[in-house]
């Protein structure tokens, strides 16, 4: 997920303070007040969009939900669920944080809901107005299981199937997408540069005014269809999966298997079928000749960004191939249910390949920490350990269905991850966690704390990461992305749905898991 840049800081501006202009509070939510020492939305919070739409005198550690007036979805389900979790909760501050966050996408992202002629659902990640693949998926994972109890949630979340299966046929290789096709020819709207500078073969995906940026990433497509499963496993119903939703799944199926072709194979069968480039400073938010570097076959899936949106360093990357396994079974169980059963032995072969490959490939022996799983692997032999901190990361490897909590192999991997094996492991007074190359050193991640929680089997550790979370909320009551090590006031995002469902999903998890933990 990219930092915001500059040109839509400047259209945020314009849009706030008319919204500002008009709020009578004399006292702001704490996510609107500028944090003294330093640059950025943490200095400057109140000059996005998301401030207005919060309350103006809502205490720390309060309810900061928007009010239900301006709220764009209310699902009652939840609205119930909040009510019966929080109530048994000793905490108040996690119960608070828990309030605010699990609506959060429900409340504040849910740009679109469209009944007629079709459901469609354009949901946008909060302060990027934009739908990802990736973000759209985690951020109604939680709601899942509500869609029973209530059918206008159900629809919500068959609309974003719909949207996802409408994105996937306009452009495969796309990341996210505008709510509607822009118009004109040359003119775009306050992210121009995200889509003008992309180069070479690209540079057509650019004239594809539905996509908002293309950055192929095998987990992006392996959300869509981990979306598609949490619907028919919590539903057991068909009914989500038309024959788009079948030409879909047979593209994405058929993209992945031609990215399982190495760099030479590429260059005999006519060139590759995905270029990325950009004029940048940034060498994240590009690649090599537009390929990145070369890659020998493994069986894997080859991808070339990760799940922060930076390019990969090299093109098979453990977790998301991990991934990938996982959902390509779970696609083929929804395609054998349909009586697809072709396009299911297709999906079920290629996971095989995929899943010996990555165990042939991708177990390395590193020099301090063991046999462990590496991070991204080239196929001649070259690999990198570290972390990216979203998932699907080498930490979340249970969380993604893979592996088993107690594998020993996972294991040394997640001490190694969690340790100074890893390049974006940072440790200080207050905290320890994983970031990225997208923030740079010093930032960490929340999401990968609540990774670490989700893929716990301790206790103590699993308190730990939820005073960490609710902590670094520095009671604006949601989640920012990641935080500059020991200063939690200095945050990257004011508002970023993934993270508030994925702190509402852990929540949630615990509950049937390990209540005492947050019950007592
Ligand atoms: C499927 O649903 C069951 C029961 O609700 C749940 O325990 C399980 O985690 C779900 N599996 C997936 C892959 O979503
Ligand atoms: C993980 O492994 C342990 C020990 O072998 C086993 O008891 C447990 O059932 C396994 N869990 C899963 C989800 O497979």
């Amino acid at each position: 997920m990219p930092r915001i840049r500059l040109q839509s800081t400047i259209a945020f501006i314009a849009v706030c303070c008319a919204a500002l202009a008009t709020s009578a509070s004399s006292r702001e939510h704490p996510v609107c007040q500028a944090h003294p020492s330093r640059s950025g939305y943490a200095a400057a919070p109140n000059q996005h969009p998301a401030c207005p739409k919060y309350r103006a005198n809502a205490e720390p550690f309060g309810d900061a939900r928007p009010l239900p007036a301006e709220r764009t979805f209310v699902s009652p389900a939840v609205d119930n669920a909040i009510q019966a979790i929080t109530a048994k909760m000793k905490d108040q501050s996690l119960a608070a944080v828990f309030a605010n966050t699990l609506p959060n996408t429900l409340d504040t992202t849910v740009s679109l809901f469209q009944q007629y002629p079709t459901l469609s659902s354009y949901i946008i990640t909060g302060d990027i107005n934009a739908m990802w693949l990736r973000d759209s998926t985690y951020q109604v994972l939680p709601y899942l299981r509500y869609m029973q109890q209530d059918a206008n949630l159900r629809n919500l979340i068959h609309g974003a199937i719909n949207r996802q299966v409408q994105y996937v046929l306009s452009d495969v290789y796309g990341s996210s997408f505008n709510r509607d096709a822009l118009s004109g020819t040359g003119v775009f709207d306050g992210d121009s540069t995200w889509r003008s500078s992309f180069l070479g073969t690209s540079y057509n995906a650019m004239l594809n005014k539905i996509v908002y940026e293309r950055k192929y990433s095998v987990d992006s497509l392996s959300a869509v269809m981990k979306l598609s499963y949490g619907f028919y496993n919590a539903t057991r119903s068909l009914d989500a999966f038309d024959s788009n939703w079948v030409a879909a799944m047979a593209l994405i199926i058929d993209t992945l298997q031609i990215q399982t072709q190495d760099t030479a194979q590429e260059d005999k069968n006519g060139g590759p079928q995905y270029t990325f480039q950009r004029l940048t400073v940034e060498p994240k938010d590009s690649l090599i000749h537009g390929r990145g570097y070369p890659c020998s076959y493994t069986g894997m899936i080859k991808g070339f960004f990760r799940a922060s949106d930076d390019a990969q360093i090299y093109c098979f990357s453990i977790p998301a191939n991990a991934m990938a396994v996982v959902e390509l079974r779970h696609t083929a169980e929804i395609l054998t249910a349909l009586g697809q059963s072709a396009l299911a032995t297709q999906a079920l072969t290629l996971a095989a390949s995929v899943d010996q490959a990555i165990y042939a490939h991708g177990v390395v022996q590193h020099r301090t920490a063991g046999q462990i799983f590496a991070y991204e692997v080239d196929g001649f032999g070259n690999y990198i350990f570290m972390d990216d901190a979203p998932a699907p990361s080498l930490l979340s490897l249970p969380y993604v269905g893979y592996v088993n909590a107690s594998d020993p192999l996972y294991l040394r991997t997640r001490a190694a991850v969690l340790s100074n094996a890893n390049p974006w492991y940072f440790s200080g007074a207050a905290t320890d966690g994983v970031g990225g190359a997208h923030y740079g050193t010093g930032w960490i991640w929340q999401l990968s704390i609540a990774v670490r929680a989700f893929t716990s089997t301790s206790d103590t550790e699993i308190l730990k990461c939820l005073k960490d979370l609710v902590d670094s909320t520095v009671g604006t009551g949601f989640m920012h992305e990641a935080f500059y090590l020991d200063d939690y006031g200095y945050y990257s995002r004011p508002w970023v749905a993934w993270g508030n469902s994925f702190f509402g999903d852990l929540i949630l998890y615990l509950s049937d898991t390990r209540p005492y933990l947050i019950y007592t």
